[in-house]
This record gives structure tokens, C-alpha cells and sequence, in this order.
């Protein structure tokens, strides 16, 4: 076996197919990535109640994100400490306490009966058959070691010695904020509208965030879309062919996206809901309440970025978040959740809801052409000969250049390979097991947005 060293030369722009497809690598990302990184699992609007529930994934881990009594978030191993059976087999509910469908033991999260969320309460025959013998504190759920609620946005960790979230972060958090709060820097206000997008897709999960990370080359493969036109505002374009992008990243912590610079000259609000004018005005009121409230830091835009794993997200209106869990190394499950303002008019809410049917999702008309693409790429490398070649990220390598603004940024054009290759020398890092300390060695952030 090649070392992964051999298997990711970022700094030459190669990587090998079989980190695509290979079974013992994708158990080693499992060990590596998903059970020390941050991981998002989800957005506060899905559990919104106390005792509200919503099954989620860390790597291919079934969890429950659930929303206390107290109204704090938990997260917890959606797996019976007794025998290991799923407690929760819905997608989403209400409930004060997990029984377990196999023997009957029982937990809960209610701060008032337990210490520590997701403990055993319990034990049909506790007294009789066990004869009282059985520590009931010792056989909890397990649960996440850390757990932030972001905006709105949830994320938890396996690993204890994880950095905090937003040292995780670093300055991409100054672009994942104009996903999370659209309004005016303070707080999410936001809701994931008409449930999460789940289905599953044949390709290994890393050409997702790879292909939101910034490659707007593959720009080609919608150009159907294009010429059909579904634009927000139901019109000609996906986009305003004037707007231009860069590829902005974060070299040490593996995060980027395709966006624009800070400090740009916002213009006016441009119009783009032309046929649905209470949306318009909508959108424009949000504008100018924006540059009200945030003044010179408003400007920081992004189109699509990832956070490094398997997180990506869409800032500009409408926008969503994305999440890209392993099944195996050559399948992954998608979810799409698509964000509006919690108290925006129903109009505006109708009118995302039928922007995303037909721009993303399973019958989105985007994301099929990109699911075709990395379920062709990841068939056509399973084979003796395929795996052992390698793929070329090679466009642009040597002309990255630092933004001074942002410490830790660096841009490299608008058409370029940079940020898929911090991406792959990021993923090497966490397979080779370096340290949280030597992870974290490059992370900076400014404390304020930039003014
Ligand atoms: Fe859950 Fe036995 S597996 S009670």
C-alpha cells in the first residue's frame, strides 16, 4: 500500500483515485476525519421544542440531535448501551425520554432526573433480574464531547481535545455568516423550510464538498441549465453573468469557496425576482436593512463554500446547507436543508421552496448533472487498472497569493484547483493522525468582521 503521502502530492496537484475507492481507506477516514472533526449536524429550527428530536449522522454513526428540557442541545449516539440496537428508528419527533424497542431500557436527557444528559433511567426488571446490582450511571448513552449551536447551525465533535468550534472555523467564518444570518450579523433568525433532502448517491462523498469548495470550471456540465433558465426569479441564467468570483481559501484549515473579496464596492440591490414583486421588495428591504445594520462588513459574499469535511453551503438567497455522509467508499447519503427568514412572508418562503425543487435536491435540475458526473467519476475508478492512476488538480498551482485583510486567506483567480488541493493536503493531515496541535498550528481569525 502507497503511503498517503504518496496518495495526496497536493503541492503538485495529484491525487490518487483510490482514496476514492478503496475500503481500507475509507475505514481510515472514519477512525481520522469523522470522529475527530467538527461536524455540523444540523440547524436549531428542526427541534425547535423541548424534548423535540431530529436523527442525524456523524460519518456513518446514526445520532439524535435533541433539544432538552432546559432547552439545551444534546447530542447523543443513537445506539442502546445494552445490546446497541437503534432507539430512534424515525427521522424526527418529540419525546421525553428514548425507550429502546429491544429489552425496554430507557434514557433521558430532562437536566431534572438526570446529571448527565442521555442517562440510563430505566431497567424493566432492574430489581428482580439484576437484582439491583447494575450501575445505572455507568451505562448512558454515549454522547458527543462537544457540542456548539452557531447561528442557528449545530456541530459536534467525538474528540474532547477538538479546539473550539470557531478556532476550527478560523476567518471562513466571515463567509459561512452570510449563510447563517441573513439579516444583520447578530443572530440566525432563520428556519430550514419543508424538511431535509435525503438521498443517496453512488460516488464516494468527498467529490461533493470538493465540487462546492470552488470549482466553478465544471461550470460546463449545467450549461443545459443555463439555456433552460431557472434562475430566483424564474428567468433566463442561474446567475448574473456580470457578478465575478473568486476562489477565496483557508490553506491551513482545508475550508474554502467561490466569492467575492471583502472590501468590494457593494452596489445598489440588484433586482432579481422580477416576477414576484413581494418577494422583490422582500429581498430589497433585507438589503438595506444589511447595509444599515453592517455597513463596510456586509461586504464579504459568498456564492457556495465548503467547511472542511463534509459541510457545504449556499450564502446567497436563496440559501441552503448541505451535508455529505460515507455510506462506503463508493456511496454516500446527500441531505440538502434550505434556509429562510424565520419571519419572512409566505410569498417569499413559496417562492425559495420553488427555487429549490428545481435548482438542487434529488430532482433538482443542478445537482443531477453533478451527481452524474461523480457517480461516472467514481464507477470508472474502481477497476485494477483506473484506481491506480491518479486525478489532476493541477490549474493554477504556484500563484496563490495571501488577502492581507483576512489572516489566513488566500485567493488564487476565479478559475482554479487551489482550493480542492488545500482541501486533499487538509484530508491528508487528519489521516496521517497529526495532532490538534500541529492541525491547529495556522489558525488565526479576526475577533470582529472586518470593517
Ligand atoms: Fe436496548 Fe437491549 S438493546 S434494551
Amino acid at each position: 500500500h502507497k503511503s498517503i503521502d504518496e496518495l495526496v502530492r497536493a503541492e503538485e496537484g495529484l491525487v490518487s483515485r483510490s482514496i476514492f475507492v478503496d475500503d481500507e481507506i475509507f475505514q481510515q477516514e472514519l477512525q481520522q476525519v469523522f470522529s475527530r472533526a467538527w461536524l455540523f449536524v444540523g440547524h436549531e429550527s428542526l427541534v425547535p421544542k423541548p424534548d423535540d428530536y431530529f436523527v442525524s449522522r456523524m460519518g456513518t454513526e446514526s445520532v439524535i440531535l435533541t433539544r432538552d428540557r432546559q432547552g439545551q442541545i444534546q447530542v447523543m449516539l443513537n445506539s442502546c448501551a445494552h445490546r446497541g440496537m437503534k432507539l430512534c428508528r424515525y427521522d424526527h419527533g418529540n419525546n421525553r425520554t428514548f425507550t429502546c424497542p429491544y429489552h425496554g431500557w430507557s434514557f433521558s436527557t430532562d437536566g431534572k432526573l438526570v446529571e448527565k444528559p442521555g442517562e440510563l433511567v430505566g431497567v424493566p426488571g432492574h430489581a428482580t433480574h439484576y437484582k439491583g446490582e447494575l450501575d445505572k450511571k455507568q451505562w448512558g448513552l454515549k454522547t458527543v464531547a462537544q457540542v456548539v449551536n452557531y447561528k442557528g447551525a449545530i456541530w459536534a465533535t467525538w474528540d474532547a481535545d477538538a479546539p473550539p468550534f470557531l478556532d476550527y472555523l478560523g476567518n471562513m467564518r466571515l463567509y459561512l455568516d452570510a449563510a447563517l444570518d441573513n439579516r444583520d450579523g447578530s443572530s440566525g433568525g432563520s428556519e430550514v423550510i419543508g424538511g431535509v433532502q435525503k438521498w443517496r448517491v453512488k460516488c464516494n462523498w468527498k467529490f461533493a464538498p470538493e465540487n462546492f469548495i470552488g470549482d466553478l470550471y465544471h461550470d460546463i456540465s449545467h450549461r443545459s441549465v443555463d439555456i433552460v433558465g431557472i434562475g430566483p426569479g424564474g428567468g433566463k441564467g442561474r446567475r448574473d453573468p456580470s457578478a465575478t468570483r473568486s476562489a477565496i481559501c483557508f490553506p491551513e484549515l482545508g475550508h474554502g469557496l467561490l466569492g467575492r473579496l471583502p472590501f468590494y464596492e457593494e452596489g445598489p440591490y440588484a433586482p432579481q425576482y422580477a416576477r414576484y414583486p413581494e418577494v422583490e421588495a422582500y429581498f430589497r428591504q433585507v438589503h438595506e436593512q444589511r447595509e444599515r445594520t453592517l455597513g463596510s462588513a456586509m461586504r464579504v459574499q459568498t456564492s457556495v463554500g465548503t467547511i472542511f469535511p463534509n459541510m457545504s453551503f449556499h450564502g446567497r438567497q436563496p440559501r441552503t446547507l448541505a451535508v455529505f455522509h460515507p455510506i462506503s467508499a463508493t456511496e454516500m447519503e446527500m441531505w440538502r436543508m434550505y434556509l429562510v427568514d424565520k419571519d419572512a412572508p409566505e410569498a417569499v418562503k413559496e417562492a425559495a421552496r420553488h427555487y429549490f425543487l428545481r435548482y438542487s435536491g434529488p430532482g433538482g435540475m443542478t445537482e443531477s448533472d453533478d451527481m452524474e458526473n461523480w457517480t461516472g467519476a467514481t464507477e470508472a475508478s474502481m477497476g485494477a487498472v483506473s484506481r491506480e492512476l491518479y486525478f489532476n488538480y493541477q490549474m493554477g498551482v504556484g500563484h496563490a497569493q495571501p488577502v492581507p485583510e483576512i489572516p489566513g486567506c488566500a485567493v488564487n483567480g476565479e478559475y482554479t484547483e487551489e482550493n480542492a488541493r488545500i482541501y486533499y493536503r487538509r484530508w491528508a493531515q487528519f489521516m496521517n493522525g497529526l495532532s490538534w496541535d500541529q492541525l491547529m498550528a495556522g489558525s488565526v481569525r479576526v475577533e470582529e468582521r472586518a470593517a
